[in-house]
C-alpha cells in the first residue's frame, strides 16, 4: 500500500476531538480548546515529580499557565526558555539544556513538555530522546504547521553546519495537546503557510480537505470556520501514515509530496521563506512533472494552483536558478543512488513513487512554475 488512509481512529472526549496514533508505542492527539489544565492532569499521570516546559520567549505567557497549572498538582515545574525558529535547534542550545536537567535533578521518570512551533518540539523531543536514553515528551505545538505537522509523529532532532535535522531520533511523545485557543493568536501568514501542510494532506489522501478549500478558503483559514476541522482531518491522515510507518521505510514517504523541491528553495533562500510557502511551490513542481508525465490531467494540475493561490500561497518561482536547486535536490537527505526522489499523485488519495525524473523532465517542471 503506498496511499494513506484518512480515516481517523479518533472518537470524542467532552467538546474535544482525540486521535489515535498506533505505532510501537501508542498515544493520542487532544484536539480541543481550553487545554491547559489537560496538560497538566496528564503530566502528573505520565508518574512524573518533575516537569521541564521548553518554550520561546513569545510563549512565556502561556507557558507559565500550564506551569501553574501543574504546581497545583504538586509537582516541581522548570521554565526553559530557548530562542525562537530554527536558532533553538542546535547543539549549544541541546547542551544548555541538559545541563539545566542536571542541575534540576530530572530522572528517567520526569517529563518535558515542548510548548511552541515546529523548532520547539523538535528540540524538546530531541532532548527527551537522549536525556538518561530516552525521559517522556508530550508536545504542545502552538503554531498551525507544528499542529498538523512537527508535533505529531516522533521526529526530533537539531541542526548542523551540515544541515536541517541531521542529528535527531525518532521518540514518539506520550501524548499531543492541540489547543485551537491559539489559533486567535497567530499572524495570518502563520495561517497560511501551515495550511500548505493541510493541502498537502488533501491531495495525498483525503479528498474533504481539497473539497472545504473548494467550497470557501477563507473559510479554512479562519478559527471559526473550517480550519479546526480541517486540523482534525489532517492530523488524523498523518497518525495514520506514522501509525504505520513511524521509522519512513515506506508510506511515511508520502508525507514528503512537494518537500523534495521544496527543501531545495529553502536552502537556496537560506531557510528566509517560510516552511509552507515552500512546500506550496514544491507541489506545484511536483505538479507539473506528473502532468508532463500525464499521470495527473489538466484539471487536476489546475486544481492545485487553484487551491493553492485562493488561501495565498506561491505557486511559483524565479527563474535562472535551475542548476542551483537540482544540485540541492540532488543533494536531499531522502535521496536513493544519488537521484531525487519523488512522491506524486496520480488522482486524490493515490500515491506513487517517482524516482526515475531525467534531468531533462526536472528542467521542464521548473521552467514551467517559472513561467
Ligand atoms: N514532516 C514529515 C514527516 O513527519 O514525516
Amino acid at each position: 500500500m503506498f496511499s494513506p488512509s484518512p480515516e481517523g481512529r479518533q472518537h470524542s472526549v467532552g467538546s474535544s476531538e482525540v486521535i489515535e496514533v498506533n505505532g510501537p508505542n501508542p498515544y493520542q492527539v487532544t484536539i480541543g480548546r481550553g487545554l491547559t489544565d489537560d496538560i497538566a492532569d496528564r503530566a502528573k499521570h505520565t508518574g512524573a515529580q518533575t516537569v521541564g516546559i521548553v518554550h520561546q520567549p513569545t510563549m512565556a505567557a502561556p507557558a507559565r499557565q500550564v506551569a501553574r497549572s501543574i504546581e497545583n498538582l504538586g509537582l516541581g515545574v522548570h521554565l526553559f526558555s530557548v530562542p525562537d525558529a530554527e536558532a533553538a535547534k542546535t547543539l549549544e542550545v541541546a547542551d544548555q539544556l541538559w545541563d539545566e536537567l542536571a542541575q534540576h535533578n530530572f530522572s528517567r521518570r520526569d517529563v518535558i513538555i515542548g510548548f511552541g512551533g515546529g523548532a520547539v518540539t523538535d528540540l524538546a523531543g530531541f532532548i527527551a530522546a537522549t536525556w538518561m536514553r530516552g525521559i517522556k515528551v508530550i508536545q504542545v505545538p502552538t503554531t498551525l504547521l507544528a499542529m498538523v505537522d512537527a508535533a505529531v509523529g516522533g521526529k526530533t532532532g537539531i541542526n548542523t553546519g551540515h544541515g536541517k535535522n541531521l542529528v535527531g531520533a525518532f521518540h514518539e511523545p506520550d501524548s499531543v495537546f492541540v489547543d485551537l485557543d491559539r489559533l486567535a493568536t497567530l499572524p495570518e501568514e502563520e495561517i497560511i503557510a501551515g495550511s500548505a501542510e493541510i493541502i498537502k494532506t488533501g491531495f495525498i489522501s483525503d479528498g474533504v480537505i481539497i473539497d472545504r478549500y473548494e467550497d470557501d478558503p477563507l473559510a479554512c483559514l479562519d478559527h471559526d470556520g473550517y480550519l479546526p476541522e480541517l486540523i482534525t482531518r489532517s492530523i488524523a491522515v498523518k497518525a495514520n501514515v506514522v501509525g504505520m510507518d513511524l521509522r519512513e521505510s515506506g508510506l511515511r514517504e508520502t508525507l514528503n509530496y512537494g518537500h523534495t523541491f521544496a527543501h531545495a528553495v529553502e536552502l537556496r533562500e537560506n531557510f528566509a521563506w517560510r516552511h509552507g510557502n515552500a512546500v506550496a511551490v514544491g507541489m506545484m513542481y511536483i505538479a507539473h512533472l506528473a502532468h508532463n508525465r500525464k499521470l495527473i490531467d489538466d484539471a487536476l494540475l489546475q486544481q492545485h494552483r487553484r487551491i493553492l493561490e485562493s488561501v495565498g500561497l506561491p505557486v511559483a518561482y524565479e527563474p535562472g536558478h535551475f542548476d542551483e536547486l537540482l544540485a540541492a535536490m540532488n543533494r536531499d537527505k531522502k535521496n536513493r543512488e544519488g537521484r531525487p526522489r519523488f512522491v506524486g499523485i496520480t488522482g486524490i488519495g493515490d500515491c506513487m513513487r517517482i524516482p526515475d525524473a531525467s534531468d531533462e523532465e526536472l528542467r521542464a517542471a521548473y521552467e514551467a512554475i517559472c513561467a
